[in-house]
């Protein structure tokens, strides 16, 4: 059993030791790759690599919902979930780590939702974002601790007057993974984090020149060592699995509670 999950890079594979994979096959179908469940410092972590060990899922065709629930299924309730974004500010440089507070599904076609029959049942997304996991990643990293990410469907990056349009909302950042991640995690009563690594300025933006696959994987491998350092100080700090949390009570006088678990 494991109370932390990760989904995220392959990079991470090497962290965990006497590491152990494990087959799990879901309502939704087999995750992105079989769990991996070892050590990190005293605390069992389950690892899941969003787009496979091989990279071979592109952001649209990553199975969500089949992550999460293998995550759940293992007694997993924390999960933390880094991801690489475009930044929509001139500010937001290339290596910063933004702690998102909100975010914009701007995403289409994708299975993003477990509730898909009946029970009918309707989850609050107000603050989609675990308080406790957030805090513990804020007080840990020099991150920009709260902003609004929005979820584009990709895989191609977004046109100049979308990026304008984006920035114009105010929102913070653009990334391609973080929905219906977050939902997903928490229509399960899972408490979910994300870090939002910003790897390259938009293209709508004045410093903007457009955004190449090449440009944002360079730069995502020049941040990785922080990112790793970071997750093990919050791995750490983050509470038991059995620990309350407001995310815990999603499902709270729902149909679901039973079914799930929660
Ligand atoms: N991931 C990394 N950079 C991105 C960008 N500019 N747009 C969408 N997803 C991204």
């Amino acid at each position: 059993m494991a109370d932390i999950g990760v989904i995220g890079g392959s990079g991470f594979y090497s962290f965990l030791s006497g590491a152990e994979r494990i087959e799990i096959d879901t309502p939704y179908g087999a995750p992105s790759e079989a769990p991996v469940v070892g050590d990190l410092d005293g605390r069992e972590v389950a690892f899941i690599p969003r787009h496979g060990t091989d990279h071979r899922f592109p952001p649209h065709r990553v199975n969500y919902r089949a992550n999460l629930w293998a995550l759940r299924s293992l007694g997993v309730r924390q999960v933390l979930g880094p991801c690489a974004v475009g930044s929509l500010r001139p500010e937001l440089m290339p290596g910063t780590f933004v702690v998102p507070d909100q975010y914009v599904d701007r995403t289409w076609g994708r299975e993003h939702t477990v509730y898909d029959a009946a029970p009918v049942v309707h989850v609050s997304s107000a603050d989609p974002y675990c308080p406790i996991g957030r805090a513990t990643v804020i007080a840990n990293g020099n991150v920009v601790p709260d902003g609004t990410m929005v979820v584009i469907n990709g895989p191609r990056f977004s046109t100049r007057a979308e990026s304008q349009w984006h920035a114009a909302q105010g929102w913070s950042v653009v990334g391609m993974t973080g929905a219906p991640e977050a939902a997903i995690a928490r229509e399960l009563a899972l408490c979910y984090t994300s870090i939002a690594v910003v790897t390259d300025h938009d293209a709508g933006i004045a410093t903007g020149t457009g955004v190449t696959q090449t440009e944002v994987y360079e730069a995502f491998k020049l941040s990785i060592e922080r990112l790793q350092q970071l997750l093990r100080d919050v791995i750490v700090q983050l509470p038991k699995a059995d620990a309350d949390c407001t995310c815990r009570h999603t499902l709270d006088g729902t149909a679901a509670a039973e079914a799930v678990g929660a």
